[in-house]
């Protein structure tokens, strides 16, 4: 059965909106976002546009700061802080990745950690770690609330996570076993790949290797959730799973496109909403 990613991320956009008017209905605002980008990744460049597009949808005032390639760190940082000390900004993310000469984990660990809607920043990362309430990591964030849509309910199964990114791997990790999962992280050094694999109750592949994960890695029944976005021989959009045939023997799948990207997206719009609640002491 298919994990539908594009129709939870709409239902979770409806629900934002909705707030948002009525928020601004009492408080006469709504939330800001602001994106800092640097160069033109291209990349980077279609989940930016996707991203405003999503917060207009919304009704979160959304703004793209925009810096060419040879920015230096200290411009960065002070564009930070200015953003940081605006009352009106509720939520800044540095797009990532940033060119080699600038220091990534520096610049995003200047964003005020109550405006750090990517989750990215020490502290936020730390109290993930301790299981108490933060801004998480939208796309595995994304992913626990589409598992939660389906009635998934990952208490005592055995979740293996391909991939240990900061970004993706690690906070998935922390956040399945927050919810009392048994969770194995694999990594490009990991030797019995498959083996592991095939204890999976929950696979949750973050490689960027299209065709990675095959139908003989996959044990029937598994659920199977595909971050990959990478594009395949003919140019097309394709995740880390071997989709076709990993249906075949998947209870649950995540399809790309469809799956967890719009989720990202959504839960991006879910932070932001949450910081400017929090900021303000508003109860909800
Ligand atoms: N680059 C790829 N994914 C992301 C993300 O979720 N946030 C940011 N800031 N950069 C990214």
């Amino acid at each position: 059965m298919l994990l539908d990613g594009k129709a939870v991320s709409l239902h979770i956009k409806e629900n934002i909106k909705e707030k948002v008017l009525q928020l601004n209905n009492i408080y006469n605002s709504v939330p800001k976002l602001v994106v800092v980008q640097v160069g033109n990744n291209p990349a980077s460049n279609v989940y930016i546009k996707n991203k405003l597009k999503a917060a207009s949808f919304v009704g979160i005032d959304a703004e793209l700061i925009h810096f060419e390639e040879n920015v230096t760190n200290d411009e960065l940082i002070d564009t930070i802080h200015k953003l940081n000390n605006d009352i009106n900004v509720d939520g800044i993310i540095v797009q990532l990745p940033l060119p080699k000469h600038l220091n990534e984990n520096d610049i995003i660990n200047e964003i005020d950690n109550s405006k750090d809607v990517d989750g990215f920043g020490l502290v936020n990362k730390g109290k993930l770690f301790c299981g108490l309430d933060s801004l998480k990591s939208a796309t595995p964030f994304g992913i626990m609330e589409l598992l939660h849509h389906y009635n998934i309910n990952v208490s005592g199964k055995h979740a293996v996570v391909v991939g240990r990114s900061n970004i993706v791997g690690k906070p998935m990790a922390i956040m399945l076993l927050n919810e009392n999962a048994t969770v194995t992280v694999c990594h490009s050094r990991t030797t019995n790949l498959k083996e592991v694999c095939l204890q999976a109750d929950i696979l949750v592949c973050a490689v960027g290797k299209s065709k990675f994960i095959t139908e003989d890695m996959v044990k029937p029944g598994a659920i199977v959730v595909d971050v990959g976005m990478n594009k395949n021989e003919e140019g097309k959009l394709c995740g880390d799973v071997d989709f076709t045939n990993v249906e075949k023997v998947a209870s649950y799948i995540t399809p790309v496109p469809g799956g967890v990207g719009p989720l990202t997206i959504a839960m991006l719009l879910q932070n932001t909403l949450n910081a400017y609640i929090a900021r303000r002491g508003i109860k909800c």
